[in-house]
């Protein structure tokens, strides 16, 4: 990247003068005011002690990448961002905290005496960092977050890289401004840690919404704990799903065709409709009796196996003779393999049942294995037991069933989440696509209120397999990556939680 020289420094301060004293001036309007120094969080330095301003402990388990969101912030603008990064990443916060705050005299871009403007002239300035970020070595990855001064990152910024060893750690810088890029202010850090592994960092917006940050975080590609809470939605269009990469190293689309009470021709078309839509995934079950079909409907639609992706599950009273029932199968879907197995209710002989499954994966007859209607009371002791991580857990989530702590309990241990009844099952689609918030929404996008619900899914991280014998339908259900919920319509949405479940399991 190309070195700004003083001068082209200088052309950008003049620029941005004038821009931004408008702003300084509102802001030091009310810092002056109540002669507070700038805080960042609502936790003023005064009140924050050592101890809380230090790298406590992160919830990742021992073998995860572990993540440290560090940020320095005057305003809230960077700390929202790295709130942001936070959430997405399940890494812990660490706001880098000046010894003597900044006030807004100190931050007066106009006022070239100000604390900022001769410390950012100044190639030696350090100013002091309160408290210390200890146990910073446990970390491997450290998103670093600043606002933009004068094309560059605060000089505590320079600070906080030479006071630890970065050696072998992964920094992703990150920034806010007004209105500049992150330019150089990123690579002219790479000296201060040269060991480190830097990754090109990314300015971002005041207000930048989840899933922009999300889908960023996804785009660089990095192990982060192993949670798989985001999909890479940018990379999708209307009639092609993105795909999701499960913990047994497979793609999977992350929207599929549901065929549950899709019978006999209905389901061969279904499937073959779907496939010829763009749909790449399919979700049966023994249970649903149509096996034999969806196999014949993959073969009707002309697409190639291989880009297919198939789920089938095991019946609780298949668990005795597990090994029996996927050859059984094998033999109705006679596609050669199946893409996932889940096992479809926790039940007797369930463990058996897995190790079955997991027996099947190494022979090559299934790709990957997981489960359905497991919680969070059953999963930990469940784990213990087998030897494969099931790569994902299929079970009720629609507006008025969410089940938030399952999704994100399941999604941190690197699950993947997908939501059966996602439009909330026959009998009751009606209620959610007349629900004021969702149709209000849908009506503001353009959208059906399906398509809104699936947006919603998706954008919390969850797979969706809507069920659908209407061509119509089938084709809206996949075409839902022309628009973006906002962060309020995701939590309108959200808001309407009321633990209603539409089945039994
Ligand atoms: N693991 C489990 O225990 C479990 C339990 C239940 C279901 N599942 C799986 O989850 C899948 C989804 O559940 P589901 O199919 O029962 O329920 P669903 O997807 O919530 O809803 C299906 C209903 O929605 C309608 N629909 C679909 N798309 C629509 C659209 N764009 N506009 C208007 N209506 C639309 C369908 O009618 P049309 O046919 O007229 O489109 C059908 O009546 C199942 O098919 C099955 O694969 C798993
Ligand atoms: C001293 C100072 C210098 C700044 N220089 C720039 C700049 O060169 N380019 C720009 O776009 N914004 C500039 N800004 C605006 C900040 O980068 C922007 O408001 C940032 O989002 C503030 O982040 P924070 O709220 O986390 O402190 C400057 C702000 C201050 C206080």
């Amino acid at each position: 990247m190309r070195r700004i020289k003083d001068t082209a420094l200088r052309n950008i301060r003049r620029a941005l003068a004038v821009i931004i004293a408008l702003t300084l001036i509102t802001m030091s309007l009310s810092a002056c005011g109540t002669n507070e120094p700038y805080a960042g969080t609502g936790v003023s330095p005064e009140t924050q002690t050592e101890s809380e301003n230090s790298v406590s402990d992160t919830s990742a388990n021992e073998e995860d990448t572990k993540v440290l969101v560090a940020y320095f912030s005057c305003t809230g603008t960077t700390e929202a961002i790295a709130k942001g990064i936070t959430d997405a990443t399940g890494g812990t916060l660490y706001q880098i905290l000046p010894e003597v705050p900044y006030t807004a005299a100190d931050l007066d871009y106009n006022d070239g005496s100000s604390r900022a403007n001769k410390e950012q002239d100044s190639a030696a300035a350090r100013p002091a960092i309160k408290g210390g970020a200890e146990g910073i070595e446990k970390y491997d990855v450290i998103f670093l977050g600043y606002p933009i001064w004068w094309g560059q990152a605060p000089k505590i910024i320079y600070t906080f890289l030479e006071k630890y060893d970065f050696s072998g750690k992964t920094i992703v810088p990150f920034c806010t401004s007004h209105s500049s890029g992150i330019g150089t202010s990123n690579t002219n850090l790479h000296s201060l840690a040269p060991t480190a592994n830097w990754i090109e960092g990314k300015r971002f917006a005041a207000g930048a919404s989840k899933s922009k940050i999300s889908e960023w975080i996804d785009s660089l590609g990095l192990k982060t704990g192993g949670a798989v809470s985001s999909f890479n939605l940018s990379a999708g269009e209307n009639g092609k799903a993105p795909t999701v990469t499960l913990n047994s190293g497979y793609e999977m689309p992350i929207v599929g065709l549901g065929t549950y009470s899709l019978l006999d021709d209905v389901c061969v078309n279904s499937v073959a409709s779907a496939l010829q839509s763009g749909f790449r995934k399919i979700d049966t079950a023994y249970m649903y009796h149509n096996e034999k079909e969806v196999g014949e409907g993959v073969r009707k639609s002309g697409v190639p196996r291989e880009e297919v992706f198939v789920t089938t599950k095991l019946y609780p009273n298949q668990y005795a003779n597990a090994g029996t029932a996927i050859g059984e199968a094998l033999e109705k879907l006679d596609l050669g393999y199946i893409d996932l197995m889940l096992l479809h209710h926790p039940g007797k002989g369930d463990v058996e049942a897995y190790k079955a499954m997991e027996k099947a994966v190494a022979e090559g007859k299934i790709r990957s294995i997981g489960l359905s209607n497991w919680y969070i009371e059953e999963i930990d002791g469940f784990i213990s037991q087998i030897a494969i991580m099931p790569a994902l857990i299929q079970n009720e989530i629609h507006p008025y069933y969410q089940e938030n702590e399952v999704i994100s309990y399941m999604q941190g241990k690197g699950i993947v989440m997908e939501a059966w009844y996602p439009l909330g099952g026959r009998g009751h689609t009606k209620e959610l696509f007349e629900n004021e918030t969702i149709a209000a929404i849908a009506a503001a996008h353009g959208k059906s209120p399906a398509q809104v619900i699936l947006r919603w899914d998706l954008q919390k991280g969850v797979v969706v397999i809507p069920g659908s014998s209407n061509p119509d339908h089938i084709k809206e259900n996949i075409s839902v990556f022309d628009f973006e919920l906002t962060d309020e319509e995701m939590n309108r949405i959200n808001a309407l939680d009321r633990g209603e479940k539409h089945d039994w399991y």
